[in-house]
């Protein structure tokens, strides 16, 4: 990600925070729509607590994003741990998918091509630490 990237994506989630519940609402729908597959892997979720935990685990990558060091190993331990929840790795482009769709949603006339180019290099990077992470462990798909 270039700096100017990074600036984009610190200052468009900070248009997103005050509707984060809002918007993580908007994002689960929009992921069991579009790959019903990940449904069951929710059912016995607390989904306002989940809302909770993604838009904070997003908070605090993005408040990393000028040192992503400190933070791989953290999102390595996540990667695995998403083995274990059944997620595969087809599961991160829907993901990454419905995370777009809901940031335009959100910030409407300010989605951009490049705010959007700037999310997909962070998305990117942040899901590509996960999945490789995942191929480690044993039996992952
Ligand atoms: C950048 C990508 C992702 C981030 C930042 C992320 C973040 C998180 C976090 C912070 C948790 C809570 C972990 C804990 O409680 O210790 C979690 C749980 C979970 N995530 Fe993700 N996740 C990502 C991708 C995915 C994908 C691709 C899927 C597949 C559909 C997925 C499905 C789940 C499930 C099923 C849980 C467990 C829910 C439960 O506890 O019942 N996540 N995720």
């Amino acid at each position: 990600m270039t700096p100017d990237q990074k600036a984009l994506v610190k200052t468009t989630w900070s248009l997103v925070v005050p509707i984060a519940d809002t918007a993580a609402t908007l994002f689960y729908g929009r992921l069991f729509e579009i790959d019903p597959s990940t449904r069951p892997m929710f059912k016995s979720t607390d989904m306002p607590e989940q809302r909770k935990k993604l838009m904070q685990a997003l908070a605090t990558v993005i408040a990393g994003l000028d040192n992503l060091a400190p933070l791989i190993p953290v999102l390595e331990t996540l990667g695995r741990k998403h083995v274990a929840y059944g997620v595969l790795d087809k599961h991160y482009d829907s993901v990454g998918t419905a995370l777009l769709w809901t940031l335009e949603q959100g910030l409407q006339t300010a989605w951009t091509p490049p705010v959007q180019d700037a999310w997909i290099a962070a998305y990117t990077a942040v899901a590509g630490v996960m999945r490789n992470a995942a191929k480690t462990v044993p039996n992952a798909a």
